[in-house]
């Protein structure tokens, strides 16, 4: 059976930029981003994917830079959708925005505490070799929602602390691909974590990520059909990657890492069975 084809929700960089810090990469980028190389290198990213899946467009508002990093959006499982509630104010502006689309597209909302943090597909990870959500907290995502998000979608949850500040989204050190491969930077988890993670991955499945290439962001991958895409990959990781059936694409993202994203922030995959 063939897999369905995926789609994927992006959000143009009309209105991007950096002007507040809410993570350690935004730290003296205020003002820093070069609007058009952003666009540019969008672009590039979105025609790589399109390849691949459709691409579903959310409108960009003014006065929310951030919001292209759609992998914040919320989380998806069928055709229901847990919506993020951001920690930062400096976010919580594109909450309805998510919400109005996610509706319009016909999902179904699920209901989320108003005073529980979680910031969607950035912290919450499907594997993709068995029925487990991977959640991370410490920095965005409260910890209590690993319970919460197992209660409602009813699937196993792998709940990681997450431990170093430069990797405070889940999805910038851990990502699951295609045969139950792991791709991951074990620095950015404590010792629970990482036995949580040994634990459920054997060994010959555990793609580690070096730190140079975890702080280009290596990890912040989007896998479609065996193909990975990256901000920047070495060849090193991009020789393992390929020893495990996949085909790596690098595509420089360098102007979202100044708000500390890359390419899979800049995405949401919809179709999540
Ligand atoms: N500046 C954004 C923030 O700090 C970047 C979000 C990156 N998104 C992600 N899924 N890691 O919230």
């Amino acid at each position: 059976m063939t897999a369905p084809r995926q789609n994927i929700l992006m959000c143009a960089p009309d209105y991007y930029d950096v002007n507040y810090v809410i993570n350690p990469w935004m730290q003296d980028n205020c003002g820093r981003i070069d609007t058009k190389l952003a666009r540019q290198q969008w672009d590039n990213l979105r025609t790589l994917l399109s390849a691949h899946a459709d691409i579903a467009l959310v409108p960009p508002q003014p006065g929310w830079p951030d919001m292209v990093f759609t992998a914040n959006a919320g989380i998806v499982l069928g055709k229901q959708v847990v919506v993020s509630h951001f920690l930062a104010r400096e976010r919580q502006g594109e909450e309805p925005f998510f919400h109005d689309w996610f509706k319009k597209d016909g999902f179904e909302i699920l209901p989320w505490p108003e005073d529980m943090s979680f910031e969607g597909a950035g912290d919450a990870l499907w594997d993709r070799g068995q029925p487990l959500l991977w959640i991370g907290s410490g920095f965005r995502s409260a910890a209590t929602a690993p319970s919460l998000l197992q209660s409602v979608f009813g699937r196993p949850v792998a709940h990681l602390q997450l431990v170093d500040p430069r990797f405070y989204h889940l999805d910038t050190c851990l990502c699951p691909l295609e045969g139950g491969y792991l791709m991951y930077f074990p620095a950015a988890f404590d010792d629970a974590g990482l036995l949580e993670i040994e634990s459920r991955i054997p060994a010959e499945k555990r793609i580690i990520v070096p730190e140079q290439d975890a702080l280009e962001f290596a990890c912040n991958t989007v896998d479609i059909n065996k193909h990975v895409f990256m901000n920047m990959a070495s060849v090193d990781l991009q020789s393992r990657l390929k020893a495990a059936g996949f085909t790596p694409t690098v595509t420089p993202l360098s102007e979202f890492m100044k708000a500390g994203g890359a390419a899979k922030c800049l995405t949401l995959k919809l179709v999540e069975l």
